[in-house]
């Protein structure tokens, strides 16, 4: 149940009527599942010039991408912020090359490294203990992603074009993680990630 007509709470306001925390994370929506339906395009690329390896790991990428969205949306229903579900950015599907999209990945994430950066400085300046807590796996997960990315791309380089090299490495070294990620937020709705 939303109580707007709750005067008494102690949240700072703007002209939205929410802290500015609550309102760079309904922003954040937006970037995340940007940043899942960008995953879907570079796994269609890769499946189209059958590369089922990479097409494999971007799929899961947008999976996770939405389930990030989604313990987003959960966190804002519990907390009682009123929530639209927002259209996503631009999707670039023109590419030259298999670096191209990891390149793109590699990039989309550091944004979004960002992006839970300014989200934690507007928590911890807010003292909203809450959401500074909740973005705490948030930020974990963007370390590892980066991480992911920047090993695909210096993998990609050293293939030097060799694209069975680049399969051969993505199935032995990049399984798709099994769920169960410990201390992950609760998805609104079903997820793959708990
Ligand atoms: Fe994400
Ligand atoms: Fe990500």
């Amino acid at each position: 149940m939303r109580y707007y007509w709750d005067m008494t709470t102690s949240t700072p306001s703007s002209d939205r009527g929410l802290s500015k925390f609550h309102r760079l994370l309904v922003d954040q929506l937006r970037n995340e599942f940007t940043a899942s339906q960008q995953y879907i395009a570079l796994a269609a690329w890769f499946d189209d010039r059958d590369l089922p390896q990479l097409a494999r790991v971007f799929y899961q990428q947008s999976l996770e991408e939405r389930d990030h969205a989604m313990m987003m949306v959960r966190f804002l229903l519990d907390n009682d912020v009123p929530t639209a579900i927002p259209s996503t950015g631009e999707i670039r599907n023109d590419f030259d090359s298999p670096r191209d999209l990891v390149a793109l990945a590699l990039r989309q994430e550091r944004e979004v490294t960002e992006q839970i950066h300014l989200l934690v400085k507007a928590a911890r300046e807010e003292n909203d203990y809450t959401g500074e807590q909740f973005l705490g796996w948030f930020l974990q997960e963007q370390t590892e992603e980066v991480a992911k990315m920047s090993t695909l791309l210096a993998v990609v380089d050293r293939a030097n074009g060799n694209l069975f090299d680049l399969e051969t490495f993505v199935a032995r070294d990049m399984p798709d993680s099994s769920g169960g990620e410990a201390g992950a937020p609760e998805t609104a709705g079903p997820g793959i990630t708990v």
